[in-house]
């Protein structure tokens, strides 16, 4: 282990877990989320750690700035990044629904919806497969309120909890695809570092069920 290898983690509620998962892991202990800092560096192990919202995993990973990342699926979707998913890592199981107000359930196919989301791309394809007709209200959080308000017929997001529809009033409409944190890489990464990675998934593999 020579040359200094650098991994991407988001912030937010998925960096928590990942952050413990790769603790529990002997990883990342120098790690702190509540700090201000955005790089750290563990020398012991020649592994650099950077801090990133969460969609950017994939593009400092994609463009080869960190070795790996780790991202929910939803982020990989939406991006259709040119990466590889090396592992499927057991937490941050979420789904990605359609959902609306509780009196307003009903997707009428001739109209076209308008449709609030974080995941305009996700979303586009996924009406196009149906066939159906949408305007995208693209937005970058708090995406619940855009029905509320009349900003939008449905929204397509993530739900994890539920709390945040309910809280608001939504329901899911449809379901649309489960998701889950994945462990990523870029291809030359993979190709050239591949020994390091290998370890790197072998130690998160023996914690997985410990922290699942
Ligand atoms: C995500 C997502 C939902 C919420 C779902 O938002 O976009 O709003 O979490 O979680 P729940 O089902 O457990 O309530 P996030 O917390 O990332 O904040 P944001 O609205 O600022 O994007």
């Amino acid at each position: 282990m020579n040359s200094t290898f650098t991994i991407a983690l988001p912030k937010g509620r998925l960096g928590d877990v990942a952050l413990k998962r790769l603790q529990a892991a002997g990883m990342a202990k120098e790690v702190n989320p509540s700090s201000r800092r955005l790089v750290f560096n563990d020398v012991s192990q020649a592994i650099r750690y950077m801090i990133v919202k969460p969609i950017d995993v994939i593009t400092y990973v994609e463009q080869g700035v960190a070795d790996i990342g780790i991202i929910g699926r939803d982020g990989i979707l939406e991006a259709e990044a040119d990466i590889y998913e090396l592992m499927d890592l057991g937490f941050g199981q979420c789904r990605f629904a359609i959902a609306g107000l509780k009196d307003n359930m009903k997707i009428q196919k001739d109209e076209t919806l308008r449709v609030a989301t974080k995941y305009p791309r996700f979303t586009k394809t996924y009406f196009k497969n149906k066939g159906q007709k949408i305007i995208i209200i693209p937005l970058n959080g708090s995406v619940e309120l855009a029905p509320l308000v009349g900003l939008s017929d449905v929204i397509v997001d993530i739900v994890e909890t539920g709390n945040t529809l309910k809280a608001n009033g939504l329901e899911i409409i449809t379901p649309i695809q489960d998701i889950s944190a994945k462990l990523i890489s870029n291809r030359a990464s993979y190709r050239f570092k591949y020994e390091r990675i290998r370890h790197i998934i072998r130690l998160l593999d023996q914690t997985k069920e410990a922290n699942t």
